[in-house]
């Protein structure tokens, strides 16, 4: 049998922590969710698309993705394999790369149609926005993806930064990570606020084990947080 069909089975036998509760409206001040241009929209249903699948495998590599994910593989105990996040996953072209490293995936995305005959057996699709995600979720993860996303989420999801850091930490297991993967920096001040705010609000939820620089075009870099249990 093939390894990711034995953790498949393993993670339908193992029982997973549920989320008790996401509830971002009551993380601080309620936003309004502002409904993308058609333009926007084209741009980004073209995002993976026009990168390509090798830059989705080489973003995997940079980021140190698979050493994340593989930390949860079997360990002759009772690890069933990690169970992931891709929040505004796009095509899933990283979802659907990582999924072989998995036991589960979830892709979370609103705009881009997925097609169900184009993604391995452990991989599902969440047609819409992350705030619809996360009322409906009672799966807690061991990786979240945020990749390019966050700014999405505030700008259009109508999250702040807070309430954005505060659901990924309710949505995840006990020693759960977030990859984050910043929006461009250079020479962009408005990204830069986001991302300085970002930072703030992780550092109440999450430890950064791990900071690099992520795809070269633009200055972006990537972070791995690791959840802590006690919420503070
Ligand atoms: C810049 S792209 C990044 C895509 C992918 N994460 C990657 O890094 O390759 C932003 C993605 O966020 C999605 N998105 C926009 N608003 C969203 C929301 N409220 N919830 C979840 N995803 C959203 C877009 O459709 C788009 O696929």
């Amino acid at each position: 049998m093939a390894k990711s069909e034995a953790q498949k089975l393993k993670y339908k036998k193992h029982k997973r922590p549920h989320v008790l509760s996401v509830d971002i409206e009551h993380l601080g001040k309620k936003m309004e969710y502002k409904q993308p241009s058609d333009k926007i929209i084209s741009e980004w249903d073209n995002y993976q698309k026009r990168y390509g699948w090798e830059d989705a495998t080489d973003r995997i590599e940079r980021m140190k993705i698979k050493e994340v994910v593989k930390q949860y593989w079997d360990t002759g105990q009772d690890v069933p394999g990690c169970v992931l996040l891709d929040v505004g996953c796009n095509d899933g072209y990283i979802t659907r790369q990582i999924a072989e490293y998995c036991a589960k995936c979830i892709g979370v995305e609103p705009f881009v149609n997925l097609k169900d005959n184009k993604k391995p057996d452990n991989v599902k699709w969440y047609r819409g926005t992350f705030n619809d995600y996360t009322r409906i979720s009672s799966t807690r993860f061991d990786v979240l993806l945020s990749l390019a996303v966050s700014i999405q989420l505030r700008d259009f999801g109508g999250l702040s930064e807070d309430q954005i850091a505060k659901a990924y930490w309710q949505l995840l297991s006990p020693g759960g990570i977030v990859i984050h993967e910043t929006q461009k920096l250079a020479n962009r001040p408005n990204n830069q606020e986001h991302t300085e705010r970002m930072l703030e609000a992780f550092s109440k939820h999450f430890k950064i084990i791990e900071h690099g620089q992520a795809r070269p075009s633009g200055g972006r870099e990537y972070y791995h947080l690791l959840r802590y249990n006690n919420d503070n």
